[in-house]
């Protein structure tokens, strides 16, 4: 699981923004920098709260940058099992609504889990085998977990595991409990690419924002590195910035 002692260590950069608009600012810069220059980059993205001022920003800043919508492909990191085309659940359905449609993506250059696929397990293979043909991913783009996951890697998640199918932890259905009104509306399971999936990207940029997550991030940054707390795979590879708010560095 690259978690030997003599395992090389990687020190994230962690570039830091005064406000809310800054963080969001910061994060869409460095995203349009580090794909501007490649050609077909694909970027895997996060669903959630912490995105939604990058989403935003690039719309906004960098939507008339139709050299690089019109070429970029998108693979979304994970996605609930079961719901329907049309429930607003979906993480892709959410993804296309804050981003991918005011970007005006094609539709060939978004990659997704189907939710409704019979066969989950299956499902997972087939984003499995995409990405083997037209990986690796250039940008990983991903949000911090309360509980140290990374998309739905769950405590506990090998650092070397490929797309695979998942049960939610408690901690995850109660944090998504808040945007569905209760943990009975959450999906209790999901498909995701795996750490392994993940940790193959060129390059990686963490996302953290909000009081909440500075404990975690702490860990992140500082703990040992271990399954238990998925993040810390990033300290496992290179090519890692973590781009924060103020209070998520708040931690005593
Ligand atoms: P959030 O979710 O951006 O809504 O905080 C992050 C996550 O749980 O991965």
């Amino acid at each position: 699981m690259g978690m030997n002692a003599t395992a090389p260590r990687f020190a994230p950069a962690v570039l830091t923004g005064e406000s809310e608009d800054n963080f969001s600012k910061l994060a869409a810069d460095f995203f349009i920098a580090r794909l501007e220059t490649l050609k077909s980059p694909l970027v895997a993205l996060p669903t959630g709260n912490t995105p939604l001022g990058l989403y935003r920003a690039l719309v906004t800043d960098h939507g008339h940058r139709r050299d690089l919508w019109d070429q970029m492909r998108f693979l979304a990191l994970d996605e609930y099992i079961g719901l329907p085309q049309n429930d607003p659940r979906l993480f892709y359905g959410w993804l296309c609504r804050e981003f991918l449609d005011r970007a005006g993506i094609p539709d060939k250059n978004r990659v997704f889990f189907q939710s409704d696929a019979a066969d989950p397990a299956a499902e997972a293979q087939r984003i499995e085998e995409w990405l083997r043909q037209n990986g690796p991913i250039d940008l990983a783009v991903l949000g911090l977990g309360t509980n140290g996951h990374i998309a739905f890697n769950e405590p506990g998640s090998g650092f070397d595991q490929p797309a695979h199918v998942v049960a939610l932890t408690a901690d995850s259905i109660t944090a998504n409990a808040g945007y569905w009104g209760s943990a009975e509306s959450v999906p209790k399971t999901a498909m995701t690419l795996g750490l392994g999936n993940l940790a193959t990207a060129r390059q990686t940029l963490l996302l953290v924002n909000g009081a909440h997550k500075a404990a975690m991030l702490a860990r992140v940054l500082h703990g040992p590195v271990t399954v238990d707390v998925p993040a810390t795979y990033l300290r496992t590879i290179p090519n890692v910035t973590i781009i924060t708010d103020r209070a998520a560095l708040s931690a005593p």
